[in-house]
């Protein structure tokens, strides 16, 4: 077995609001991105990590991954992104080599995923689960509306039974050939997925959820980012 992580940064973070592309605004005085690749390198099972830069951006992603050093067993590719999350993924699978078997993909957004989180699903593999996911309980209600016009109140349709509601999380954990065949089937047909084990689901493979970790959570809003500087201030206390 060997085992890469892509990382998708390619994003813009147009929630976080005006700024560098979000995978570069510094958390703790060193790029989100960094944090990222490191989380994954961590890993003992990870000895490639992909990195998918914004389109016009690789160069300047390559120099900064130069900069801050990590640890000696791993490489680093990078390779520019696309339009959308999927085509930054599709382009980090191409670019892996051919001894890879298994791949965790990993927002760069989820830059304090602790190592036992990465570790769990990578075993989860190995173990034989084509699709692993990491996921937590939800702690608000959720509700299905009919979506109305901005500002307008939205009727209820229903609310799922909390208990059965889990929060996904990265990395995620696949078989390589899973994976990609779950892109090659799912992307060409033009649908789009939230996740990558949502395309993998498509397909009819069973996706499996291991415990998440409430630090790996996504800076997607301003406030994320307050939270983020905070755990990584206990982290260095
Ligand atoms: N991503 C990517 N390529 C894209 C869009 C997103 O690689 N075309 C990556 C982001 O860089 C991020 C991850 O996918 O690491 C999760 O996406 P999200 O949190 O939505 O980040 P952004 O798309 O950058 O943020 P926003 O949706 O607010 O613009
Ligand atoms: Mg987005």
């Amino acid at each position: 077995h060997r085992t890469a992580a892509v990382i998708p940064a390619a994003g813009r973070g147009v929630r976080l609001g005006p700024g560098a592309p979000k995978a570069l605004r510094a958390l703790g005085g060193t790029p989100m991105l960094v944090h990222a690749v490191r989380a994954m390198a961590r890993s003992r099972a990870v000895s490639l990590v992909v990195v998918v830069a914004p389109p016009d951006g690789a160069a300047e992603v390559r120099h900064l991954l130069d900069e801050h050093p990590l640890p000696e067993r791993t490489d680093v590719l990078v390779v520019p992104g696309g339009d959308t999350r999927q085509e930054s993924v599709r382009a980090g699978l191409d670019a892996l080599p051919a001894d890879i078997t298994s791949v965790l993909i990993h927002d760069a957004a989820r830059p304090l995923v602790p190592v036992d989180t990465v570790d769990s699903v990578v075993e989860a593999v190995r173990d034989g689960a084509p699709a692993v996911v990491p996921a937590l309980p939800l702690a608000d209600t959720v509700k299905e509306v009919e979506p109305g016009r901005p500002g307008e109140p939205e009727p209820v349709l229903g609310t799922p039974e909390r208990s059965r509601l889990r929060a996904v999380q990265t990395p995620q954990g696949f078989d390589l050939k899973t994976l990609l065949h779950a892109h090659e089937t799912i992307a060409v047909n033009g649908e789009g997925a939230t996740d990558d084990a949502g395309m993998v689901e498509r397909t009819g493979v069973t996706v499996v959820v291991v415990p998440g970790h409430e630090e790996a959570f996504k800076v997607t809003r301003p406030l994320d980012l307050v939270l983020a500087e905070a755990v990584l201030a206990r982290r260095r206390a």
